[in-house]
């Protein structure tokens, strides 16, 4: 089939071409209907219907006669160790954690946060939460304590399952304490920890609530797996939103499991036996979906790696990792290739790793930047396949369909509209544009299966967020534009969402920690380019009338604040202390016009600018920053 039969069988006939999808599911019991508008905020999918994720990931492969087949490789140049699961040990060793937890208490329908590194029992801890019916909430372990305390306060997890450290080049970083603080900061406590010991530290537990996970794996009786309502939700996963405040989305476990299996054909060619590595966290979407969930329920084999593109222990880390596993498909974000580039610009190390296996690389979680594409496309001698998507949305709105033979390599596009999307641009008003007009990626309602049908806890909100501004639409929070041929451009977030190094961050919570400075006045936090990570955030602030501190003594306790409380991961290094803020008359401040500044542009401020010379003030500064010494 080609891509444009599929996407008009999809338009000609939504719910048939659902329903055929969702006969790659193993079902309990079948829909009543395959989508039913009077449920929830826009609708819900495959209503009435019952089925366990984690069976449909692992026990029904090992049923089908395939349970020697790999289903995990972990590869961990960190730990200098390779690991090597078929689906058999993998349902093994999820069934008796899905054992723990339960003799722990969780019960279906409770949450289990999980604060791990990139350990084979960080997948195993999130498949047993999906088969006891539990709600896993996975927190990427580059946060610090208390963006780690906002989610467990939000969630109400009855356990946290997490290990003693994480490996990080050139240092340990222990876990255990920082989610000590969390739990002391969250108004919400667990009943009880799940805590894994890793060699390289080990982790002081707390009697009556902290419980070593070998040793609670190893006496667990194997649990069956739970059916639970399609509608139900899998897990909750916080992303960044605009505030400081993180959203929980909701995933709901039929859709998904319909959406990703059906993803894995159509978009990245890859059935039963192939090797796939998704080169993320399990902390982010990209890992939920294409680290754990997807590649299981096709059968594939899935590499899980715990290391870096470059110096674990060189640029041609990625490069061995495909070929001593034989990978099919790599996916990663367009920071890794740029760091492979960087070092290693005539991929020299490629040369020298067997790729005969190699069919693709797929890129996401930012924009790639054409050059980069280019080079990959140019060294690799593969397609190289750029699509987006978003945590919301669970799985690509746009791609290039190796199931469908069409991956047309135009550097700057994301591919064309998944299946399931009707992706429109629209202006600020909520009208269609034509082709070749840039303005708002929307979403015309109801999104497909796989999608966020709602956020934790709070409905009003996700309606607030993203349906609210143009009704009958999911507002993307993305810029861009769809050309003659049907390609999409991703610009960027209208938003004050930022992407550094493929990780996604909001600027609006790290101006809350800037301004919670007993000597700060105001600020504001941009996202200004940045070589490597594509954006980096910047920090300006204006201190408080009558501090007379050294402004680059504050601006390291203003990079050391935003490092311990949102943590590493903001790669927040620069905070710039700035007489005033460049305003509209009526007090707003012009980010847009701090970010060209930074970026090196013409400002170019609105006519309601209240005073120009403030731009200049911030420029100055800025060149006294940038001097050497
Ligand atoms: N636990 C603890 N700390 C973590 C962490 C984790 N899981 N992940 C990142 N950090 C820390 C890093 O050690 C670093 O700390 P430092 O400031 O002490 O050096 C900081 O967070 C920033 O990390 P990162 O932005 O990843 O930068 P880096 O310099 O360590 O690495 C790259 C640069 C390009 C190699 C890296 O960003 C990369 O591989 N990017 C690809 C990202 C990706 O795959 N994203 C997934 C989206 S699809
Ligand atoms: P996340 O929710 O962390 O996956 O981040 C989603 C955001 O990352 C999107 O809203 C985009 O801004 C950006 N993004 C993801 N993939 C791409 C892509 N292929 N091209 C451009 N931007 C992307």
């Amino acid at each position: 089939m080609t891509y444009a039969a599929a996407y008009a069988a999809w338009q000609a006939d939504p719910e048939g071409w659902w329903a055929e999808a969702a006969e790659g599911i193993a079902w309990e019991r079948r829909w009543e209907r395959v989508f039913d508008p009077a449920l929830g905020t826009f609708g819900q999918w495959f209503a009435g219907a019952r089925l366990n994720i984690c069976a449909n990931a692992l026990d029904r492969h090992v049923e089908a006669g395939r349970g020697e087949q790999m289903a995990l490789i972990w590869d961990s140049p960190m730990a200098g160790r390779i690991e090597r699961f078929s689906y058999r040990e993998l349902r093994n060793r999820t069934a008796r954690v899905a054992g723990a937890l339960a003799a722990l208490g969780v019960c279906p329908g409770d949450r289990v946060v999980i604060y791990m590194p990139m350990v084979p029992e960080a997948v195993i801890a999130m498949l047993a939460c999906a088969r006891l019916g539990a709600v896993h909430s996975v927190v990427f372990g580059g946060f610090a304590a208390a963006e780690l305390a906002k989610r467990i306060e939000d969630a109400a997890p009855r356990a946290i399952v997490s290990a003693s450290c994480g490996l990080e080049p050139g240092r340990v970083v222990a876990y255990k304490p920082m989610l000590d603080a969390a739990i002391e900061m969250s108004a919400h406590k667990p009943e009880s920890c799940l805590i894994l010991q890793r060699p390289q530290v080990r982790a002081a537990l707390t009697p009556g609530r902290d419980h070593d996970f070998d040793a609670a794996e190893a006496a667990a009786t194997p649990h069956e797996p739970v059916p639970i309502a399609a509608t139900d939700p899998l897990y909750v996963l916080y992303t960044s939103g605009t505030t400081g405040k993180p959203k929980g989305i909701v995933r709901d476990a039929g859709g998904y499991a319909v959406a990703l299996h059906a993803s894995m054909g159509m978009i990245y060619g890859l059935g039963a036996g192939d090797v796939f590595w998704t080169a993320s966290d399990v902390g982010w979407v990209v890992g939920h979906s294409y680290i754990v969930y997807a590649p299981l329920l096709a059968g594939c084999t899935s590499v899980l790696y715990e290391g870096k593109p470059v110096g674990t222990p060189d640029a041609g880390a990625f490069w061995r990792v495909c070929a001593e596993h034989g990978v099919k498909a790599l996916f990663t974000a367009p920071t890794a290739l740029r760091a492979i580039k960087q070092q290693d610009p005539d991929a020299t190390l490629l040369a020298r790793h067997d790729l005969s296996r190699f069919e693709a690389l797929f890129l996401a979680g930012e924009r790639c930047d054409p050059p980069t594409a280019v080079w990959a496309a140019e060294k690799l001698r593969r397609p190289v396949v750029d699509h987006w998507w978003q945590t919301e949305t669970g799985w690509p709105i746009t791609a290039g369909f190796r199931g469908y033979g069409l991956f047309p390599f135009k550097p700057g596009t994301g591919g064309r509209p998944c299946p399931g999307y009707d992706l429109q641009v629209l202006d600020d008003h909520g009208a269609v544009l034509p082709h070749g007009q840039s303005g708002n990626l929307a979403i015309r309602l109801p999104l497909p299966p796989g999608c966020a049908p709602t956020l934790w806890n709070d409905a009003e909100g996700f309606h607030r967020a993203y349906l609210a501004d143009f009704p009958g639409w999911y507002r993307t929070g993305d810029a861009g534009e769809i050309d003659a041929d049907g390609d999409v451009s991703v610009m960027g977030r209208t938003d004050d969402i930022i992407n550094v190094a493929g990780h996604r961050l909001s600027t609006g919570a790290m101006e809350e920690v800037l301004a919670s400075h007993p000597d700060v006045a105001e600020c504001a936090v941009v996202g200004v380019a940045d070589a490597l990570k594509g954006q980096a955030p910047l920090g300006l602030v204006v201190l408080k009338a009558g501090v007379a501190r050294d402004p680059a003594e504050v601006e390291r306790e203003l990079v050391a604040l935003v490092r311990e409380r949102i943590g590493p991961v903001a790669a927040f290094r620069t905070a710039h202390v700035v007489p005033r803020l460049p305003k509209t008359r009526s007090g707003k401040i012009l980010r847009a016009s701090l970010r060209r500044l930074a970026d090196g542009e013409d400002p170019r401020p609105p006519p309601t600018i209240d005073d120009p010379a403030t731009l200049d003030e911030v420029a100055r500064v800025m060149g006294r920053a940038a001097a050497p010494g």
